[in-house]
């Protein structure tokens, strides 16, 4: 492991308040796993722990990129990895692909309510050489982690610790974070609570709401922002080339493992897959609102244009996606944001949070990591 450079994009109010919420969001994250799988039963990801499957890929560099975007992982125009792809649903427990029903918490009787999930793509490009910030198992290796929105359901560290506290609380039902909306809570600021309403926004109209029909078939975004070199930042995208049928669910009453079943479908045929890997790149006279907003808020969303930097072709057939050897790999691997080039740190509340959250679950589950080490990095880079 090496030591990361100080960010000149990051703004943290209150180092060491925000050093305790990560703390004890890793602490959390503990919990919660040792209450959901209580031995003998096999500990899962804190989160996205439901998979679609994992496929071989490749990951190219264009060969015609603009000279100022040859940074980090893209320095070499045409280069080609190896890479891993993970397709997953972002919910905390396995369950149905979409809830169609649920128990009315007064009548206690079954009512329609249909709530699609959020969308998990992890990319791992293998053995990247450079200087990583983590290695991982001993390799260099590139982590993308992406999700279905442009933004994350959950503003910041402070925002993400409490909703980790209501769901051990709450075995896991998250409805009671969103209280502050409706009725008054003096144990919430004014713009903790409209951080709180744009969250129930970003969950109940755009994540509940939007239906998927193939996980091969939709766009991906990082929604959280990380390093472009010294002096720039990049958000980054992954969208499919063509058409992956089928565009929407099946009709009700869904399978459970509908999304599964449409990437097995898919992996099965000849022709191969491919995706856009895109970049919306900033320097540092771009304006990040106050405090740093953009940076710091993750459920902030950039408006710049995308701009393709690399090709992801993921090769057909791969009948084996839904195999039983498939599965115990896929459970296997640890992907983390921190998986990364020195030139592409994560950066951000939410992104300095994940550092030791993503370490914490891998190892809780007894997914092989390499051991973080949060006394190398430097003074100033985290509280
Ligand atoms: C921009 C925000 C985020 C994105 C795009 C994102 C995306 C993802 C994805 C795609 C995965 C699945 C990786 C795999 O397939 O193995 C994942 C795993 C995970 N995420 Fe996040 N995530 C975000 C924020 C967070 C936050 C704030 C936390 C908690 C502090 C968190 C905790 C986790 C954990 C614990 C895992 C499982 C790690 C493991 O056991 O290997 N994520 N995330």
């Amino acid at each position: 492991m090496s030591t990361t450079p100080r960010c000149p994009f990051e703004h943290i109010q209150n180092p060491d308040l925000e050093a305790e919420q990560i703390a004890e969001t890793t602490k959390l994250t503990v919990d919660l796993l040792d209450k959901r799988y209580p031995p003998p039963k096999q500990k899962l990801r804190g989160v996205h722990p439901k998979s679609h499957g994992c496929v071989k890929a490749t990951f190219t560099i264009n060969p015609d990129i603009p000279p100022e975007l040859q940074v980090g992982l893209f320095t070499k125009p045409g280069k080609q990895f190896d890479a891993f792809i993970r397709f997953s649903n972002a919910a905390a427990l396995v369950g149905p692909d979409t809830t169609e029903i649920e128990i009315d918490p007064v009548t206690k009787k079954e009512v329609a309510v249909e709530k699609h999930g959020s969308r998990g793509m992890a990319i791992k490009v293998l053995d990247v050489g450079g200087e990583v910030l983590i290695d991982d198992n001993g390799e260099h290796n590139q982590d993308f982690l992406m999700i279905n929105q442009p933004m994350f359901a959950f503003a910041n560290t402070e925002d993400y610790l409490r909703l980790d506290r209501t769901l051990l609380k709450d075995d896991d039902i998250a409805d009671s974070f969103f209280l502050p909306v409706f009725r008054p809570d003096l144990s919430v600021t004014e713009e903790q609570k409209q951080r709180i309403a744009k969250s129930l926004d970003i969950v109940k109209n755009i994540i509940q709401k939007t239906d998927v029909g193939n996980p091969l078939g939709i766009q991906y975004f990082s929604a959280a922002p990380f390093l472009f070199g010294p002096d720039r930042v990049m958000k980054f995208s992954a969208k499919p080339c063509a058409e992956v049928p089928p565009s929407q669910s099946p009709p009700s009453p869904r399978p459970e493992n509908y999304l599964r079943d449409a990437m097995t479908d898919t992996m099965t045929g000849n022709k191969f897959l491919h995706f856009d890997f895109m970049l919306q790149v900033r320097g540092k006279d771009a304006d990040f609102g106050k405090d740093n907003e953009l940076i710091e808020n993750a459920s902030s969303k950039w408006d710049d244009e995308f701009v393709s930097v690399a090709k992801i072709t993921i090769p057909k057939p791969q009948p084996d996606v839904n195999s039983e050897e498939n599965k115990v790999h896929c459970e296997k691997l640890a992907f983390t944001p921190w998986h990364s080039l020195v030139e592409h740190q994560p950066i951000g509340s939410i992104n300095r949070l994940r550092r030791d959250v993503y370490a914490a679950s891998a190892k809780h589950r007894g997914a092989s990591v390499s051991e973080t080490d949060p006394g190398q990095l430097q003074e100033g880079e985290r509280p």
